[in-house]
């Protein structure tokens, strides 16, 4: 699982030509299994109050269909690397749309509570094998020149899928709805499906596989150029350097440091409270004073679904201009400022509606704080530990060291959704809230103290920058020192 990619063409693009043809189709594949993602994530929010009622479920049980997706994501996403190699990326990729779709039948028919929750597994499953397959399958196809951009559509897309879910919900709310909001996630399992079968699988996959001649195949039809041969020898060496790297050698020490700040921005991405928000938005509008479901979907949409794909929308744009660091700092402010304003709102703002039959002024102030809280998240923590993972990494060890990041971020997802509820019950909402802005600050200190700014270095500067880091090992205040 790494991720050489396959030299971009000197050939001049071509705007209807079979080359765009074939990289909008890798585009659209990446798309597919990041929207999968998102769908899933944005669609429990609203459904969960109905599926709460139609099956009588305890908090604890609510917190078990919520987060029962992000554990099976762990379990797919750490196998779906050796899925991948073994079986191919397409082949892996159509794995995960299936499972997606079945799951999603499976829950949108389920009878009773176990089978939902058996179906919500299946889902994160298909969710997990396809959030590390198509992203894979997306840097090995790219040019390396639009591989970055390739990197964030996937972000990109997981955020329009939310908003795709949460319109979903405020459409289907009102009729009580729910098997619909949840069955229409085949839509998208089906689509990536039948997308897939129809792509070839990447060159470098089938070089790895032995079958040169389909490597060259793939390689003329997808991006064409001069010197197929020449660029085969090329990737073939790179396999070479990457063949035979074992999982131990990712907790290699002089991989050590990068290893912490990968991990480290993957645990702070969910325990600073997004998937506890998304997930529970509507719950916690309800509990702000929002009074109606519909109420309280047409909150959710605004705060969280498209201020969360406008605010991505920006960090597209100025990752590469301002840097990874400022983009985090002012971000993680944000993130703070918001989370203290919905924790004071509960803690001192009256919750009941308004005499005039409206919103209650803790459920307007919450909106306010929950915008800043949820756009400072998307063009920070969100798509830069994204962006970071996919950069601290060597060639060699990448792939390996992207699966255990990745698999830190599920797992602290599933610890945080499946909690969530009840520590709010436990401690109250405003506690809760200081807790996730308390974290908030400590991630600040920490992305000063050790993660290094790597906007506008080469992955070898990465890589050499690191060796320098721990011979001044006597030095941890200065850590961000790449320049
Ligand atoms: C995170 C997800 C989160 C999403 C929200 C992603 O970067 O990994 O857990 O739900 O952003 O947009």
């Amino acid at each position: 699982m790494a991720t050489a990619t396959v030299e971009e063409s000197s050939k001049p693009r071509l705007i209807f030509g079979r080359w765009r043809f074939w990289m909008f189709m890798v585009g659209l594949v990446t798309i597919l299994t990041g929207l999968l993602f998102g769908y899933d994530q944005g669609v429990i929010s609203g459904a969960l109050q109905f599926i709460a009622a139609a099956f009588h479920l305890s908090t604890t049980l609510q917190e078990v269909v919520t987060s029962w997706v992000t554990l099976g994501a762990l379990i797919g996403a750490l196998i779906a690397g050796g899925l991948a190699d073994r079986l191919g990326r397409k082949p892996t990729m159509m794995i995960g749309g299936a499972l997606f779709a079945v799951g999603a039948l499976g829950e949108s028919l389920a009878p009773g509570t176990w089978i939902l929750v058996i179906s919500r597994f299946v889902i994160g499953f298909g969710v997990g094998v396809a959030s590390v397959a198509g992203p894979l399958y997306a840097a090995e196809m790219a040019p390396s020149s639009d591989r970055g951009r390739y990197v964030s559509s996937y972000q990109l897309a997981v955020t329009i899928g939310i908003l795709l879910a949460d319109i979903a919900d405020a459409v289907l709310s009102p009729g009580g709805h729910w098997r619909v909001m949840l069955g229409l996630s085949i839509v998208p399992g089906v689509l990536l499906l039948v997308i897939a079968l129809g792509m070839p699988d990447t060159p470098r996959w089938y070089l790895a596989a032995g079958r040169r001649a389909d490597a060259k195949a793939t390689l003329a039809k997808v991006l064409g150029g001069p010197n197929l041969d020449g660029r085969l020898d090329a990737m073939q060496a790179d396999l070479a350097q990457t063949s035979g790297v074992k999982m131990r050698d990712v907790f290699a020490p002089a991989m050590r440091r990068a290893l912490w700040v990968g991990i480290g921005l993957a645990v702070f991405q969910q325990v600073t409270g997004i998937n506890a928000v998304i997930y529970y938005s509507d719950k916690i509008f309800k509990l702000a004073g929002f009074t109606t479901p519909h109420g309280q979907t047409i909150a959710t949409i605004i705060a969280v679904g498209v201020v969360n794909c406008l605010a991505t929308l920006i960090a597209i744009a100025y990752i590469d201009r301002f840097g990874r660091k400022p983009l985090l700092y002012a971000g993680l402010t944000g993130m703070t400022v918001g989370l203290l304003g919905i924790a004071v709102a509960f803690a001192f703002l009256d919750r009941h509606p308004s005499t005039t039959g409206g919103v209650s002024i803790t459920g307007v102030v919450t909106l306010v704080f929950m915008i800043v809280y949820i756009a400072s998240f998307a063009f920070s923590l969100g798509p830069v530990t994204w962006t970071m993972i996919s950069e601290i990494f060597p060639n060699r060890i990448r792939g390996k060291a992207m699966a255990v990041a990745t698999a830190f971020n599920w797992g602290a997802a599933f610890v945080v959704s499946a909690s969530f509820l009840s520590i709010m019950n436990a401690i109250g909402e405003a506690t809760t809230f200081f807790i996730f802005a308390a974290l908030c600050v400590i991630c600040f200190f920490w992305v000063r103290a050790k993660v290094p700014e790597t906007r506008g270095k080469s992955l070898e500067q990465i890589q050499a920058s690191w060796g320098e880091l721990d011979k001044a090992n006597k030095e941890p205040k200065q850590p961000a020192a790449i320049d």
